[in-house]
C-alpha cells in the first residue's frame, strides 16, 4: 500500500512497484496529489485505488458485507468452532460440550 500514492514521490513509488509486478494499492484523499499521476495504472489487475484518509485505513470489511467484529465475539465463535470441529473427529456426541 502507498499512502500518498497520487502524490509526486508516491507515483514515483508506484510506478517503481508495477514495473516490478507487485500488487499495488494507493491510498490517498488527493489533497494536493493528481489522479493524473497514476492514471496508466488504473484498470490494470494488480492495481487499486481507494480515495480516503491516511488516519483511517480502510480494511476489505470496511468495503465487504462482513463487518468487522469484537476479538472477544471473534475468538468466541474461533473456539465454538473447534469444539465442534474436535466432537466430530473425535465422534463425541455435541451435547457433551454443552
Ligand atoms: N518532494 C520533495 O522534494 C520532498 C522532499 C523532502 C520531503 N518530502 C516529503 O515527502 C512527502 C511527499 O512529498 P510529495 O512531494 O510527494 O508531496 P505531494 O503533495 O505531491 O504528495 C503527498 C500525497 O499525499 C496525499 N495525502 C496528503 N494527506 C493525506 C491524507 N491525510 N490521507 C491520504 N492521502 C493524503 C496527497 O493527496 C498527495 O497525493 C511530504 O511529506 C513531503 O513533505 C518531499
Amino acid at each position: 500500500m502507498v499512502m500518498g500514492g497520487a502524490g509526486f514521490i508516491g507515483s514515483h513509488m508506484v510506478d517503481a512497484l508495477m514495473k516490478r509486478g507487485e500488487e499495488v494499492c494507493v491510498l490517498d484523499n488527493l489533497s494536493t496529489g493528481f489522479l493524473e499521476n497514476i492514471k496508466h495504472w488504473i484498470g490494470s489487475p494488480n492495481f487499486t485505488f481507494i480515495k480516503g484518509e491516511a488516519s483511517k485505513i480502510p480494511t476489505p470489511e470496511d468495503y465487504a458485507p462482513l463487518k468487522p467484529i469484537p476479538i472477544y465475539d471473534a475468538s468466541k465463535l474461533a473456539c465454538e468452532a473447534l469444539t465442534i470441529a474436535y466432537a466430530v473427529v473425535s465422534s463425541f456426541k455435541k451435547d457433551r460440550f454443552i
